[in-house]
């Protein structure tokens, strides 16, 4: 989704930090991007389609000290110059940048017509300079204008104004996320942490209902309603800058696919007695409910198996965009387990909302620290991973995994039993990933890149993996893949089986594995090419991926052969596989 960034202190550079900052946050997905900054008495803007990748910050060091700027994906309006953010009011004194959508803001267009404002783009945003334009007839305060202003939209928001003549950024929150770094020298604003990771690692965030005023010297926090001071405490964040590089990886996707050999480690280096008032809590709970969405959701679904096969305990999944229609079964001793990387999604959110709004309790699963989920959470697990840029998530999956895996045996009373098998997983893990693997992952990428169609099968907790595996391969290759419970087979998608497609089929070491052989048996009766993921060797398999016996954590270990193919597919078929088309890394609205 659009990323916002802005810069007010004591720093001659905010141009140039702009675009490092903007550059931060390309793995959000965009197509177009801008900046604002006050060089002298004027306000310059830069507004361009396509990537900023290119773009030299030392083109944007002409002396200034405060600078805004943004990334968008398009939602009202074509991917133009126009349409592109920041946007101005009739003086060129006040520029905006916005994440989210103004739901009333033709009502207002209207409005500001019939005043005389004239309007160059087709956004929703382009209102919001206007409004404030004309509340300032009214009100020597900028900050009062911005608030006043808030106080007439509808929709979720967040939105950064640069007010040239006061030398002030304003920002306002309501439903889109935006944080706050504070440097020694100023302060930042960014719509997700890695913006300014190379500036400070101590932040304050800004919660809904709340917006910020700075002038690069203080930062005042104000309720938008009742326009009251709010007092917000510091947070030092744990992540380091050099979790979120490349390094010496081509993409993100492949050096987090990698930094899986130490990850599940991190993610289940939990408070043992936590996890155990965790698990009591299921255990009494009256109802436990289970959200996600895409990937966070297939952790979501292996964790059902896992509950229901070590602990006999039953759980209820909903992808979080569907929980609404539940809502009938929630008590105030219901439980709510939301399972999110990023902890912004909007569908997440709306389905804590509602459980909330019940009187139950909500545990989060999250990776990113301080994210909104995990603040409004009542007990929340944080999976380490560090930060995880590419849009197609890899190492959060496998950590929420893990994590969900460890409550699953402490609700058997078998915690340090789950603990050992994890660790042993992961050490498991760090073995499997070597360069001989992998490049054998990359030959058999080349060897089906051409195929249109795949197809992938899996049973038990493999089953929630097959669907996890369609989604990596359609997301960053996109050939058309399909993840089907193996028995499912037979009740039509056999029906797409031609010679030589090619169907990946998951197995384990366990009570399901003669199943899903047979499965396999029948894909390969009808021309299949059959490629195995399996600890064993198999005599249907036409390829073997081999992977390490992991007993419960099965799941774990087969969907990281996976992970590699498909970011080869993509790379073997000229895709980016960090800059999926139509994607962002986070979902901030519904
Ligand atoms: O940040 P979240 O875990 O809540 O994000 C959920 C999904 O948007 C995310 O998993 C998405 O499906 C990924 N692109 C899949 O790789």
């Amino acid at each position: 989704m659009c990323g916002i960034f802005g810069y007010v202190g004591k720093r001659v550079d905010a141009g140039s930090l702009a675009i490092d900052g903007l550059k931060s946050l390309e793995y959000r997905g965009y197509d177009s991007w801008g900046v604002a900054y006050k060089t002298g008495g004027t306000l310059t803007m830069k507004k361009e389609t396509g990537k900023i990748s290119g773009v030299n910050p030392a083109d944007f060091s002409a002396a200034c000290s405060i600078a805004i700027g943004h990334t968008r994906w398009a939602t009202h309006g074509g991917v133009t110059k126009e349409n592109a953010h920041p946007h101005l009011n009739e003086a060129s004194t006040i520029a905006v940048v916005h994440n989210g959508i103004i739901e009333n803001y033709e009502e207002l267009k209207e409005e500001l017509k019939k005043k005389g404002h004239a309007f160059r783009s087709d956004t929703d945003t382009e209102v919001l300079p206007h409004l404030i334009e004309e509340e300032l007839k009214h009100t020597k305060d900028f900050t009062t204008a911005v608030r006043t202003v808030c106080l007439r939209l509808k929709g979720r928001y967040a939105f950064l104004a640069l007010h040239t003549e006061s030398r002030t950024l304003v920002a306002a929150r309501s439903g889109s996320p935006l944080i706050i770094g504070v440097d020694t020298d100023g302060y930042f604003i960014a719509s997700d942490i890695p913006a300014f990771l190379a500036h400070t690692r101590t932040v304050q965030y800004l919660d809904d209902g709340e917006m910020i005023a700075t002038d690069g010297k203080t930062v005042l926090f104000l309720d938008i309603e009742t326009g009251h001071e709010v007092q917000k405490r510091e947070i030092e964040i744990t992540w380091s800058m050099k979790q979120a590089q490349k390094g010496t990886y081509r993409h993100f996707m492949l050096k987090e696919i990698m930094d899986q050999k130490d990850s599940i480690a991190r993610a289940i280096n939990q408070d043992e007695e936590e996890i155990r008032t965790i698990a009591q809590a299921i255990k009494h709970a009256q109802g436990t409910f289970l959200v996600g969405c895409g990937t966070a959701g297939k952790a979501c679904v292996a964790a059902e198996y896992f509950f229901s096969v070590i602990a006999g305990h039953h759980v209820n999944y909903a992808p979080a965009s569907e929980f609404k229609l539940f809502h009938h079964f929630l008590k105030p001793e219901s439980l709510l387990i939301v399972v999110t990387q990023s902890g912004e999604t909007a569908d997440v959110l709306e389905a804590m909302k509602i459980a909330k709004a019940k009187g139950s309790k909500v545990l989060s699963i999250v990776n990113v620290q301080g994210s909104t989920v995990a603040r409004e959470s009542d007990y929340t697990l944080l999976i380490n991973a560090g930060p995880e840029r590419a849009v197609a998530s890899t190492k959060a999956l496998t950590g929420q995994m893990a994590v969900l895996l460890l409550i699953a045996y402490a609700l058997a009373d078998k915690l340090r039993e789950g603990k050992l098998l994890l660790l042993e997983t992961g050490e498991m893990i760090n073995d499997m990933l070597n360069p001989r693997y992998v490049e054998r992952l990359e030959a058999l990428a080349d060897g089906i890149k051409r195929h249109e169609n795949l197809y992938i099968i899996g049973k038990s907790w493999n089953y929630p993996m097959a669907l996890e595996s369609a989604i990596k391969i359609q997301e960053v290759s996109y050939i058309h893949a399909e993840g089907f419970a193996g028995g499912e087979l037979k009740h039509g998608p056999i029906a797409l089986i031609e010679k030589g497609t090619p169907c990946i089929v998951l197995v384990g070491k366990d009570e399901v594995t003669a199943d899903i052989l047979s499965n396999a048996m029948e894909l390969k009766a009808r021309g299949a090419f059959i490629i195995g993921v399996s600890p064993e060797r198999r005599d249907v398999f036409d390829e073997w991926i081999k992977v390490p016996e992991a007993s419960t954590a099965q799941a774990i270990v087969n969907i990281i052969p996976i992970q590699i193919l498909a970011y080869f597919l993509a790379v073997k078929r000229g895709k980016d596989p960090d800059m999926p088309r139509n994607l962002a890394k986070s979902v901030t609205v519904k």
